[in-house]
């Protein structure tokens, strides 16, 4: 199924992860088309803003829920919110997302927790709470953010690909459970991305250089392959290597290699 955003002018859209990066872009690139917004990130004032923005500039409405995501109970509230407010989602972008670069046990068991529950969790468990809203449309979407990471382990970054490879493989799935309800489930794999996420994530200097690609030509992708039905888009550069890479070589020559682009600089 093909989906055209420009048709859904009034429709509303949910996107995890609004306040900045790729979540930010698809927001202004969903509010320009026309579609009022469901904002969920943590930072209220900069949703608040971000919502007082749209609305002037693109005359969308939007409703701030800030919400921490790796909080368990949180896309059980964002539903009862929005069912509060009357509104019907018809595009889930489930963009929120964190990494976290380093020793695995250098970081608590919570910093971990949260990570899987962020990531992994939350995105899963949001497709299934709106999954009546999705169905009652003639034609909706989901887009979930997955990531160069899932296309073989990486150590020093071991829960991060973990999480995203249990999205990636749930999306897939799911896109094709949901292909006869004419949801089209878009599984969204950046390359490097010039965001915030790298710094948040305790990020170094690594074998992933310091080229970075706009968020807006990540989201432009997204767009673009939603109108094709394409249910994996990814602007990621070097992506069939790396999976016969990860799928065909031995494991253990596979990780090495891997951990030689990741270890942290004091340990070379
Ligand atoms: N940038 C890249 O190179 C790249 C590559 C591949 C995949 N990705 C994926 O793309 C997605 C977006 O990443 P980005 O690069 O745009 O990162 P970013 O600039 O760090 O933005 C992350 C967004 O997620 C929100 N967020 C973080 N923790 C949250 C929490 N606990 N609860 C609710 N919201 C939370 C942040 O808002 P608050 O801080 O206000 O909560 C922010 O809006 C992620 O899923 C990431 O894994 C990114």
């Amino acid at each position: 199924m093909n989906v055209d955003i420009s048709s859904w002018r009034g429709d509303w859209a949910l996107v995890t992860g609004a306040s900045c990066g790729i979540g930010l872009a698809f927001c202004r690139a969903l509010a320009a088309e026309g579609m009022n917004l469901v904002l969920v990130a943590r930072r209220a004032d900069v949703l608040n803003e971000l919502a007082v923005s749209l609305a002037r500039d693109a005359g969308v409405k939007c409703l701030v829920l800030a919400h921490d995501l790796s909080e368990p109970d949180a896309p059980t509230e964002l539903l009862r919110r929005v069912g509060e407010e009357g509104i019907r989602i018809r595009l889930l972008v489930n963009n929120a997302g964190a990494g976290h670069w380093g020793r695995f046990a250098g970081a608590s068991a919570d910093v971990h927790r949260q990570l899987m529950t962020l990531n992994a969790v939350a995105p899963v468990v949001l497709c299934r709470l709106f999954a009546d809203d999705l169905a009652s449309f003639k034609g909706a979407a989901v887009i979930n953010l997955s990531s160069p990471a899932v296309y073989q382990p990486v150590p020093y970054m071991a829960a991060y690909a973990a999480s995203k490879s249990a999205v990636h493989s749930f999306s897939l799935a799911l896109s094709e459970e949901w292909r006869s309800l004419g949801v089209v489930v878009q599984t969204l794999v950046p390359g490097p991305t010039a965001t915030e996420f790298d710094a948040r994530a305790g990020a170094y200097g690594s074998a992933l250089g310091e080229a970075r690609a706009s968020v807006e030509s990540v989201v432009a992708a997204s767009l673009g392959g939603l109108k094709r039905g394409d249910v994996l888009v990814t602007t990621a550069k070097g992506v069939f290597g790396q999976r016969i890479f990860g799928g065909l070589f031995p494991p253990a020559f596979v990780v090495r290699k891997v951990a030689a682009m990741f270890r942290p600089p004091a340990e070379h």
